[in-house]
């Protein structure tokens, strides 16, 4: 059954068609990378959905309601979340008051009392248990300034799943760290993720990490879906190829890898 589903979406920037009629459809529980070349519309898509951007046209249901016209705190609370391209963690808070705090926003409470957090013992106890989950137990009280770029990655993740989201959107979650801190990333990711039923859409740009983690990978380009297929069909999908690799043929997933975006990037 279809957690998502956009209906001939459309957001243009001027003449740039960020994007560009897209229906997609998501299911529950679905593991699902959105992939693409630099620009294709894969952000905006995203802000789109969870509000940070106006839909020019189009419809977006979420659990078979309409939610075009809903604001991001509206979306949040039924269960739309999202981590962002950039992190973003408050730098002069401790690991722990950022999860804190967005515990408090999701419950409704404001920002300010956020002193509170460190004497209401659930708010603790969750928090601990999200830092522990993300591995980031160690970092409890460490400045999120003061983390490794793949810790404040998973912070910024951490910060998402604490809203408690059915369905979480996370835009490059591993962009700016090594090859071999992306898989550690991804495979905490992956267990959170899957352990607790959440459905989620990944954008990321290493189709190592995409063929590996996906159930399902949406390409997009020019602001439009141009294919989407389990892991092999599109490994095997030369129009895909040549998009992502301006090459094909047989096995041209294993002979390149992409250009990253990096994490100047918006
Ligand atoms: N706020 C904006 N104003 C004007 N144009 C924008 C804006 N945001 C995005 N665009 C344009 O829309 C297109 C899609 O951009 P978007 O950031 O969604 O791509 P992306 O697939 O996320 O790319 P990347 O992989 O580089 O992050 C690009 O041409 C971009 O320049
Ligand atoms: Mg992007």
């Amino acid at each position: 059954m279809a957690i998502l589903q956009t209906i001939e979406l459309k957001r243009y920037f001027g003449d740039t068609r960020a994007v560009d009629n897209v229906n997609l459809s998501v299911n529950e529980g679905e593991f699902v990378s959105l992939v693409g070349p630099n620009g294709a519309g894969k952000t905006s898509l995203i802000n789109v959905i969870t509000a940070h951007l106006k839909a020019g046209s189009g419809k977006i249901l979420f659990q078979g309601r309409d939610i075009t016209d809903l604001s991001v705190t509206e979306r949040v609370r039924l269960g739309i979340a999202r981590s962002f391209q950039l992190v973003n963690v408050f730098d002069d808070l401790s690991a722990f008051d950022n999860v804190a705090l967005a515990i408090f926003s999701r419950e409704g409470k404001t920002a300010h009392l956020s002193a509170l957090a460190h004497r209401d013992h659930a708010v603790i106890a969750e928090a601990d248990d999200i830092l522990s989950q993300f591995g980031l137990a160690a970092k409890r009280d460490d400045n999120a300034r003061d983390l490794s770029q793949g810790e404040r990655k998973l912070l910024d993740v951490a910060l998402a799943y604490a809203l408690k989201p059915k369905l979480l959107f996370l835009d490059e979650p591993t962009s700016g760290v090594s090859t071999r801190n992306k898989a550690a990333i991804m495979d905490t990711i992956a267990s959170v993720v899957r352990g607790r039923g959440i459905t989620a859409v990944i954008v990321e740009h290493d189709m190592d990490v995409v063929f590996k983690y996906s159930d399902r990978i949406v390409v997009m380009a020019q602001g439009t879906v141009m294919a989407q297929g389990t892991p092999d069909e599109i490994r095997s999908n030369e129009q895909v190829a040549m998009a992502l690799l301006g090459t094909s043929g047989p096995a041209a997933f294993d002979q390149h890898s992409l250009p990253q975006s990096g994490p100047q990037k918006g």
